[in-house]
């Protein structure tokens, strides 16, 4: 692995803003650590795109990042990970630590004593099938359950996350059969961590449900340990780039980080 220094930053992106919920909680349990977030609002919804497609955008986003010398790479985007996390793995070999969404959550689901797991995503991560073979591959009896639920990142993104609309939205997506009898519900969008309140209400709180940001927070302190790399004082403030600029998405951000923050546009493309 390329030697690098603690007071590198990490390079975060998604295909627009869902991860941010990811870099809130990496920031939370990290204060120390900076932090290059890069979100491809151009090519926004990276659910509704090819495999081929998705690993285009993410070669060249990881290279933005690795030019401005980040030590680690944290794929914050499901339909990125699911696509394009084994492939960037071997591209960047020996250039930069990648930690991604979906290992570190069918770690913890896999350790637990669950019989049959519900998973909702987009359409490319459900195509992709990789959250039930990782998932089988670690518990074979396990019964997993995936379900595309496309409507849920426009209806976050315009802010409809506890109305009449975004209730009955979920509502239908969640009485769907196959989720009868789950034990637990991954969230696998870095996008529904915002709606996990009224989908653990829809349950009853009987159904425990999972989502990636503080348990991919712990994945990214464990792997800057384990390298030596954990950084011991913040020297420059966050970055936050995106592919593409409205007033209307810098708006959005505030559900989904803690405190107002400046898009930069930025074009890579
Ligand atoms: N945040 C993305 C994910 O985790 C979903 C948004 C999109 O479709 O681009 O899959």
């Amino acid at each position: 692995m390329k030697q690098h220094s603690a007071q590198q930053p990490i390079g975060i992106f998604d295909s627009g803003i869902g991860g941010l919920t990811v870099a809130n909680a990496i920031i939370e349990q990290l204060p120390n650590e900076e932090i290059i977030y890069f979100g491809d609002i151009a090519h926004l919804p990276y659910g509704d795109k090819s495999a081929d497609a998705i690993n285009y955008y993410c070669l060249r986003i990881c290279k933005f990042l690795l030019e401005r010398h980040c030590k680690m790479i944290v794929i914050a985007c499901n339909s990125a990970a699911s696509a394009a996390a084994d492939m960037l793995a071997d591209f960047f070999r020996d250039q930069v630590i990648f930690v991604n969404v979906v290992d570190p959550l069918v770690d913890t689901v896999a350790a637990k004593d669950i019989q049959k797991v519900g998973i909702i995503a987009t359409k490319a991560t459900t195509r992709s099938d990789v959250y039930r073979q990782k998932l089988q591959s670690k518990r074979p009896d396990l019964d997993v359950a995936t379900l595309a639920t496309p409507l849920l990142v426009p209806m976050i993104e315009e802010g409809y996350v506890q109305n009449k609309i975004s209730k009955a939205i979920i509502a239908n997506y969640l009485n769907d059969p196959r989720f009868k009898d789950i034990d637990a519900l991954l969230l696998a969008c870095t996008h529904y961590p915002l709606i996990k309140p009224n989908i653990e209400a829809f349950f009853k709180h009987q159904v425990t449900v999972f989502d990636s940001t503080t348990i991919v927070a712990t994945q990214v302190a464990q792997a800057l340990q384990q390298y030596q790399l954990l950084n011991d004082q913040k020297r420059h403030p966050h970055q936050f780039f995106v592919s593409d600029h409205t007033s209307s998405f810098e708006e959005t951000t505030k559900l989904f980080y803690k405190e107002k923050i400046h898009l930069e546009y930025c074009n890579i493309w």
